[in-house]
């Protein structure tokens, strides 16, 4: 949540930090701002709502300078306006700062410095750190970078931060706890962000600092200490982004291209690791795990929102396929709630972003209780993937539209291929059934391809509700969490209320909701429960709810009871959710975009959620 981008360098620093932001505008965009310094001082100009929205402000500014900090914002402390925007600056407006993460001692230490005389201007708790800062920096007439050093011994949360000073353009002091920085390396320039797509066309070149290390860049030179001011050796690694991979690319949206993208992620997601000709299938991160993980008594698989409905699946998959119990867990109740953690328990984290604060704790709760932590991150490099013992990246590639698809499936994906290594290695399941399963998981991209087909007829029936009030998402086993993420995905973009349940439990309860005018989507695919929902659609129609079943292909029974049918090939049952997914991420976008919704960037919402 929020997205910072700093330079410094020999370029235009302004059209450089706008370009960025808008990158990053994902994680948050209720204000932005930059400061820019130039031989007439400190300029800082701050408007609440999207990075355009500054841009027009900058209308005929002065902007000139090769060194600047930018910032856009998903508020946490203070609301969305132009004062709470960042950067915020120090009482004598010396020092700039721009802050993503939460300082979480910001009241004791501004009620220290209302004492003093500190006059605060915004309700931010990044404001405060500003003038700590430059409170300690003037007390004890110290360097910035070991005022900087000593306000972060005292700080409790998390935080990325770069600072900028009046009294040196060649400077800026960089820090993170818990929340993401990437440095890029040029030629004489250093940018600073919260992930690489900023920096991409300049540099390849770039650092990942880690947890209480301070970078400082002055007069060209790049020196990293930690917070006992020991210097620290940064390794430079080169980034494997590639432009197009941030780009819309044709697309009216980020969300359609990566639904499109599909066939691809998820063979991504399997590449080096499925090969079904020599019949083989191996998760490098696992490979010294394995053992372990074949012994382990239980699994837990810790995420949320999306993440959690993909470990939901695997919850299924695991059981049925590796025969070994496996307990889900929101993140956020987990870490909460004394959980009991056993040393030989192995400990799941699945994140997108791999920043998600809620997960991120879960992993250090479980850690600290012993268990082996697996994690299954889509971003390379970023906090979660850092704090497991070992894991496997998904490699969905960039997600940018901030409702979950790509990597969904291929989170998915992955833990499909745990699951089925482990139960071969476990011996749980035949030698046949491996080898099926290693060429129905092959076959899943092509399959993925012939339900992308449906794509206008699911808008046709997407224009046909575009105006309800409420939808209810049904399905069964593997279909369940499925309904439950066709659900999220609605409400999340088009803000229709949906519901997702599993379609046994409606008749305790929910079914007083059916009439004609609600739409019921039943995620009734060709498994071992089709007889079961096949009863429970006909409790609906028998109710005059209208129904939208996403059929297995050939199904001759629904299509004659149901109001619209979306077809997907068959597969294994425990694939099914890798393609019956993929229709419910296709109408929520279509329901979403004629409804005029922001679908990429929705009200209230973040990619990487780095608060609890
Ligand atoms: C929904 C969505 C969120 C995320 C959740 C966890 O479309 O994207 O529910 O799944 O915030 O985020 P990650 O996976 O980054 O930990």
């Amino acid at each position: 949540m929020c997205g910072i981008v700093a330079y410094v360098g020999h370029r235009e620093a302004c059209p450089l930090i706008l370009k960025g932001l808008k990158r990053l505008e994902y994680r948050g965009y209720d204000s932005a701002g930059v400061a820019l310094l130039n031989g007439k001082g400190l300029n800082i100009y701050k408007k609440k709502g999207k990075v355009q929205e500054l841009e027009n402000e900058l209308i005929n500014k002065d902007l000139h300078a090769t060194v600047g900090i930018g910032h856009t914002r998903w508020a946490t402390h203070g609301e969305p306006n132009d004062i709470n925007a960042h950067p915020h600056y120090s009482n004598h407006k010396k020092l700039a700062i721009i802050h993503n993460g939460i300082i979480e001692n910001y009241d004791s230490l501004k009620q220290a410095l209302l004492k003093k005389g500190h006059e605060f201007r915004s309700q931010t708790d990044s404001e405060v750190l500003v003038h700590f800062i430059e409170d300690i920096q003037q007390e004890t007439d110290c360097s910035l970078e070991d005022a900087v050093r000593l306000a972060l011994q005292e700080v409790v949360g998390a935080y990325a931060i770069v600072l900028m000073s009046q009294d040196d353009p060649t400077q800026l002091i960089a820090a993170r706890k818990s929340s993401p920085l990437v440095i890029g390396v040029g030629e004489n320039e250093f940018f600073f962000a919260s992930d690489a797509t900023p920096i991409i066309e300049y540099t390849k070149d770039v650092i990942y600092p880690e947890d209480h290390q301070i970078a400082l860049v002055r007069n060209g030179e790049l020196k990293i200490v930690n917070l006992e001011n020991e210097r620290q050796t940064p390794y430079i690694q080169k980034l494997e982004l590639e432009l197009e991979a941030i780009e819309k690319g044709g697309y009216d949206h980020f969300m359609l291209k990566e639904i499109f993208e599909q066939p691809r992620s998820i063979a991504d997601s399997m590449r080096g690791r499925v090969n079904s000709q020599e019949e083989i299938l191996q998760l490098g991160g696992l490979r010294d795990y394995m053992d372990k993980l074949a012994l382990a008594k239980r699994i837990i698989i810790v995420g949320c929102g999306t993440s959690w409905h993909a470990g939901l699946v695997a919850e299924y998959v695991f059981e049925e396929l590796a025969r070994i119990p496996v307990e889900v867990e929101y993140a956020s109740e987990f870490r909460y709630r004394n959980p009991i953690i056993h040393a030989d328990d192995f400990v799941i984290a699945i994140s997108q972003s791999g920043e998600t604060a809620d997960t991120l704790a879960a992993i250090q709760l479980a850690k600290s209780k012993g268990a082996t932590i697996f994690g299954v991150c889509n971003v390379v490099g970023s906090s979660i993937a850092r704090e497991t013992h070992a894991g496997a990246y998904t490699h969905a590639g960039p997600e940018i539209g901030v409702a979950s698809t790509k990597a969904f499936t291929a989170q998915v994906t992955v833990l499909t291929q745990m699951a089925v290594a482990m139960a071969h290695k476990r011996g749980t399941i035949t030698e046949e059934l491996y080898r099926q399963l290693l060429l129905d998981l092959s076959a899943i991209p092509q399959k993925v391809e012939q339900v992308l087909k449906a794509a206008d007829r699911i808008k046709e029936i997407a224009y046909i509700f575009t105006y309800a009030r409420n939808f209810i998402y049904l399905g069964r086993g593997l279909n369940f969490p499925v309904a439950l993420e066709g659900a999220l995905k609605l409400k999340e973009i088009s803000y229709i209320h949906a519901e997702g349940y599993p379609a046994a439990e409606m008749k305790h309860g929910p079914i007083a909701l059916i009439d004609e005018d609600m739409p019921v989507v039943f995620i009734a695919t060709k498994d071992s429960s089709y007889e079961k929902i096949v009863s429970n659609i006909q409790e609906v129609k028998a109710r005059k709810g209208r129904v939208i079943a996403i059929v297995t292909e050939g199904d001759t029974l629904i299509p004659g009871m149901v109001d619209f049918v979306i077809e997907v090939p068959e597969t294994h049952e425990v694939l099914i959710p890798l393609l019956s997914s993929i229709p419910l991420q296709l109408l929520s976008y279509y329901i979403a975009v004629m409804r005029g919704r922001n679908v990429d960037q929705p009200r209230n919402l973040a990619k990487s959620v780095t608060v609890e």
